[in-house]
């Protein structure tokens, strides 16, 4: 039997005491057993749990392992063996126990359209070793193979089946330096609209077509995650908070499944925000979700405001701003170029910041970046680059690098900062130069 492991390992949904472990064996059509390992050590010499994980045919052989009794805030390795083959080993950390002051090192990344471009940002953004990371949508694009491209993705088609979106991912995973990114912390991923059908909102148009589409592509975005909840009845509960200690709330929101004509978020999930954010003790609130946050004014022709974004819905909007006072820091994805600007409410209060990141991958649309800038005097930071977000929360401050690559057309560029911010509470400052 040839080595099952090569969509690789990975971790995620990180807890005081606990993380979720992954891996999906390929080249089987049976059920196998998979015995899987975590050590204080990379060497494997003091495994201190292990068990045996049933990989089955239904879940695409992925093994979803929910492993308890860590210590906080602790690195720990793991890895997988079935059939005699081992896996590689994966590195994770657990979050901090609840009092805890400790900063948080976090990289946050999006956007990888495979075709587009190599991965390069993901070997640097896997060299530092963040304590998490998150991904903030479009893991996968669904569109079918251009003529074109860097690279050849498979499948050829558009992806609509499980069978096609499971091919999709696994292309993905080829990429080693995706694996080195997925084996070197634990990850808390949101999805956007890509890892099913562009744009689609909610149900879509509600026939039994696109709702057995749309299961078909969480069922498939399940068993490629290292998520703590399986699908159910067609949806997957993706929205969460990572907590780590009293320094960040890590809100992670799902601005597609809830989706309707007046809401991004759906009642439920607004609610849930809400009242989280009026509520929580800890230094930052982070909302953790892909879409431009705050008011982004397009000079030129009518459209001026995106409203894909969270400009098409402004009254939501308003409700969740009204829910804090300051320490609001918004992580967002989806538009392909890095931003960064202050969080201003309609009565002039600058409540936060929100930090854009650009794409690992994905091409730039043709954009007006300096005439963007000018129009909207809370946005203080525009720039075209390739790369992702790496920032540390603490007791006193909030800093996000953005780090760039110069080119994803061929393979070895390397990393640098761009630029870097910090905030206190309210609005933001470049410190870099
Ligand atoms: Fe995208």
């Amino acid at each position: 039997m040839p080595n099952p492991f090569t969509l690789g390992v990975a971790s995620g949904e990180p807890l005081p005491d606990g993380v979720i472990l992954w891996t999906r064996l390929t080249g089987l059509s049976r059920p196998a057993d998979v015995r899987w390992q975590v050590a204080e050590d990379d060497r494997f010499a003091k495994v201190i749990r292990q068990g045996v994980a049933r990989a089955q045919p239904a879940w695409a052989h992925s093994v979803h392992v929910k492993v308890e009794g860590l210590r906080a805030a602790t690195d720990y390795f793991y890895r997988f063996r079935s059939g005699g083959e081992l896996s590689p080993a994966g590195r994770t950390r657990t979050a901090p126990g609840p009092t805890s002051t400790q900063p948080v090192r976090f990289a946050a990344a999006n956007c990888q359209r495979f075709e587009h471009g190599w991965y390069t940002a993901y070997r640097h953004l896997a060299d530092e070793r963040p304590d998490v990371v998150f991904h903030l949508g479009d893991y996968i694009y669904e569109y079918a193979r251009p003529a074109h491209g860097v690279r050849r993705v498979d499948p050829a088609d558009e992806t609509t089946t499980l069978a096609g979106y499971r091919a999709r991912y696994a292309s993905y995973r080829s990429d080693p330096d995706l694996r080195a990114a997925h084996a070197a912390a634990p990850w808390v991923p949101v999805w956007d609209d890509h890892e099913v059908m562009d744009n689609y909102h909610g149900r879509g148009d509600g026939s039994d077509r696109f709702l057995r589409r749309r299961a078909a592509a969480y069922q498939a975005y399940y068993e490629h995650m290292p998520l703590r909840v399986r699908p159910r009845d067609g949806g997957l509960q993706m929205y969460r908070r990572r907590t780590y200690g009293v320094i960040a709330d890590f809100m992670a929101l799902d601005v597609r499944q809830f989706r309707g004509p007046a809401t991004m978020l759906g009642a439920e999930q607004e609610a849930w925000l809400v009242a989280r954010l009026a509520a929580t003790p800890v230094r930052w609130r982070v909302l953790v979700q892909p879409l431009f946050f705050t008011r982004r004014f397009v000079p030129g022709p009518a459209p001026n405001l995106r409203k894909e974004s969270w400009d098409g819905q402004p009254e939501q909007r308003a409700r969740l701003l009204a829910a804090v006072s300051q320490n609001l820091v918004v992580l967002s994805g989806d538009v392909h170029n890095a931003w960064a600007g202050d969080i201003v409410t309609s009565a002039g209060a600058t409540v936060g910041a929100e930090f854009v990141g650009s794409a690992i991958s994905s091409n730039p649309p043709v954009t007006d970046g300096p005439g963007v800038l000018a129009a909207n005097p809370h946005l203080r930071y525009f720039d075209a680059h390739r790369g992702y977000l790496s920032g540390t929360a603490s007791a006193t401050d909030f800093r996000v690098a953005f780090r760039g690559v110069d080119h994803v057309d061929r393979r070895g560029a390397p990393v640098r900062t761009l630029a870097e911010f910090v905030t206190e509470g309210g609005g933001i400052r470049r410190v870099d130069v």
